[in-house]
């Protein structure tokens, strides 16, 4: 289905800043990476999206290309990042119909609310073997490519006639800086998710690659939002949640997508092994307190289940 241009782009960035270079992308079908990907494509690029889901890559990949006339995008289904071998292999195949690789998002994530007395030792390993791990792997298939491109697009800090590339960008979040309830296992894999990139940071760099993070807040109109509102309701607290974003409002998928291009263009060129936390200063308040989408400590004290998000959970703790 065709996306308005306002939900994935400000109408402020040069046509043609992409223009064939290419993007790998996991978890590009999820709301917010596919459109940060749609903004790389409306700017001259093509990607490669990959994600567990075949049929929801695969037609994610299609509708992103609509953004562009002649625009490449990719999309391979049944890649597991938690698999080395096989999300080499979809980088690898990405090189070779797109012609390498020069920039990459590591953006599949999973999570779901649970204490952590109904939080099993698999329910904990399973999230952070999707963004801990995952990440590590996405990376390592990632980084001989963006070497490559960073030979070719060298970060001089001057002007570069053929653009940028060599860089890569870690989704992750910001309930770690300050502690969350009901998030044990996501802190865990966000906050190694982050160091993954610090290192990248150091040890690539002397290639003239760029690792940096980019941290969305509560954006609107996303999966995660939406189960994280719906689990409000049941306190009717989702608006009290809301008021303690200092901006008092949610973020538009399209903020992230900017940020995005931000770091990847040459106004970001000396940026490296930083966070750039989006979220309208949500984190420096403490939007899990008395007013957030749980009562806190009550609802911990009262041993209930989270109820209202979609559950995976199948031991009995
Ligand atoms: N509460 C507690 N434990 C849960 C849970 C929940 N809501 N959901 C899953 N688990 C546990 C399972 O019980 C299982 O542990 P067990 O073997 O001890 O019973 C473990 O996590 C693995 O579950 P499984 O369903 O096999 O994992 P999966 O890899 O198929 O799916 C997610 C994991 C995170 C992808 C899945 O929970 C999910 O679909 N979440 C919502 C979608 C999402 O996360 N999108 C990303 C938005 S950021």
């Amino acid at each position: 289905m065709p996306v308005p241009q306002e939900k994935y782009l400000s109408p402020i960035w040069r046509d043609g800043l992409y223009k064939d270079k290419v993007l790998f992308c996991t978890g590009g079908a999820g709301t917010i990476c596919s459109m940060q990907v749609r903004a790389f494509v409306a700017l001259g690029g093509n990607a490669c999206i990959v994600g567990r889901n075949v049929e929801k890559t695969e037609s994610a990949a299609k509708d992103i290309a609509t953004v562009r006339t002649g625009a490449k995008v990719i999309g391979l289904g049944n890649v597991d990042v938690k698999d080395p071998a096989i999300l080499k292999a979809a980088a690898d195949k990405c090189a070779k119909e797109l012609g390498g690789i020069d920039f990459a998002i590591a953006g599949a994530a999973g999570n779901f609310l649970a204490p952590m007395s109904q939080l099993s030792s698999n329910a904990f390993k399973t999230v952070m073997d999707i963004d801990a791990l995952g990440s590590f792997n996405t990376a390592k298939a990632v980084l001989p490519y963006l070497i490559e491109s960073a030979k070719k697009n060298k970060n001089s800090g001057k002007s570069n006639p053929t653009g940028t590339g060599g860089r890569i960008l870690f989704i992750s979040a910001s309930m770690h800086f300050r502690g969350q309830p009901l998030q044990a296992h996501v802190m865990a894999a966000k906050a190694a998710v982050d160091q993954i990139s610090n290192a990248i940071s150091i040890e690539y760099g002397p290639y003239g690659i760029t690792s940096n993070v980019l941290t969305p807040g509560p954006i609107a109109e996303t999966e995660g939002m939406e189960r994280l509102a719906r689990a409000g309701d049941r306190d009717g607290a989702a608006q009290g949640y809301l008021r303690r974003i200092p901006l008092g409002r949610m973020g538009e998928t399209k903020e992230i997508a900017d940020a995005m291009v931000y770091l990847f263009s040459e106004a970001a060129s000396y940026v490296n092994g930083t966070t750039l936390v989006v979220d309208g200063g949500q984190w420096r308040t403490n939007s899990s307190g008395d007013e957030g989408f749980s009562k806190y400590p009550d609802f911990i004290l009262s041993g209930e289940e989270v109820t209202g998000v979609k559950s995976g959970r199948r031991s009995k703790l």
